[in-house]
């Protein structure tokens, strides 16, 4: 790892991110994580890759359009492939966001008694959420994912419970698709978790601006997805890539890598503030498959200040 580049902004530790371009990767519990200022840099050989991705050109505005107009049912397929099998729970939240315990000597308003309303976008099966619920969080959940399959693993769930978990079809690229089901203002915690990078950049905002509609003065918003120059972008062949760092895999659904500045202007333009934020440097081992590469993630904390 580049020293030069090295800006600590928080040492951190936590397991493996299961990753969607690598089956099951081995984790090493005990792995540091630092969260850089700087992204991953490039070797020759991801120049290389990243020059022939380009030799084919971008995907016609047409194909575009048809992966935009499928997204919803190209995710639905993926649950129905794979159920609740490909992604694992992901139990590094309340170590990274330590947010989420919502100390009462942080807030006057949190008692036992009161739960804090937490928004899951994105939820797939509930990998994020259903570990909180089991390590005794006191947290009311809103979960949305515009895949019903999703939605209706997430209600079979063995702990799923109608009283503490809302869970509901939206499309958080349209207008108004949380206020339906969210009482006004109300949600204190917000989730951001490997969701944006599978919608198109160009409606990046209008998932913001939702998100935004439904936060107090004071909500915080988490968020961890994938940075630009993880080894999953480079490994990308010619004719998949849609546009600058946003790509589809082979069954439709799509990637897109983030830079921290851009993730920082995003949530500002709607009102949050960040906090913290920075790439998250992993390497993924998995000796059977003979799999040694470089992971980065993005990670960032924002708190929404009302205009
Ligand atoms: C990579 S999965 C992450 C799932 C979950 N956040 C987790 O960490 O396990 C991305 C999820 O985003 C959902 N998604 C993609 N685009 C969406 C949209 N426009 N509105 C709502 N959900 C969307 C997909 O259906 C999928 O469940």
């Amino acid at each position: 790892m580049d020293q030069e580049n090295l800006s600590t902004v928080q040492s951190l530790s936590t397991n493996f991110d299961n990753c969607m371009t690598i089956g099951n990767p081995s984790s090493n519990d005990n792995a540091k994580n630092l969260l850089y200022s700087k992204p991953r840099q490039l070797t020759d050989d991801d120049c290389t890759k990243l020059e022939l991705q380009d030799k084919r050109g971008l995907l016609s505005s047409f194909i575009n359009a048809k992966l935009e107009k499928e997204a919803a049912a190209n995710w639905d397929k993926f649950y129905k492939r794979n159920e609740t099998r490909f992604f694992k729970d992901r139990h590094w939240t309340i170590r990274e966001f330590s947010e989420l315990l919502g100390l009462p000597e942080n807030d006057s308003s949190i008692t036992p008694a009161k739960k804090r309303l937490l928004l899951e976008t994105g939820c797939g099966v509930g990998n994020f959420f259903y570990p909180l619920l089991e390590s005794g969080l006191n947290l009311k959940v809103y979960a949305c994912d515009f895949s019903a399959r999703a939605i209706d693993l997430i209600k079979q769930h063995e702990q799923y419970d109608s009283e503490n978990i809302v869970a509901f079809v939206a499309d958080l690229t349209q207008e108004s698709c949380l206020s339906p089901h969210i009482p006004e203002r109300s949600i204190d915690l917000v989730t951001c978790v490997f969701v944006l990078s599978a919608i198109s950049p160009s409606h990046h905002g209008f998932v913001a601006a939702n998100v935004a509609s439904v936060c107090h003065h004071g909500s915080v918003l988490l968020f961890r997805d994938y940075a630009v120059n993880d080894m999953a972008m480079i490994r990308f062949k010619p004719g998949s890539k849609i546009s600058h760092r946003f790509y589809v895999r082979q069954d439709g659904t799509r990637a897109y890598y983030f830079t921290l500045e851009e993730v920082v202007k995003l949530f500002a333009d709607y009102g949050f503030r960040c906090t913290e934020g920075g790439y998250l440097h992993r390497r993924t081992t998995n000796i059977k498959e003979g799999i040694d590469a470089p992971r980065v993630f993005l990670q960032a904390k924002f708190v929404y200040e009302r205009p």
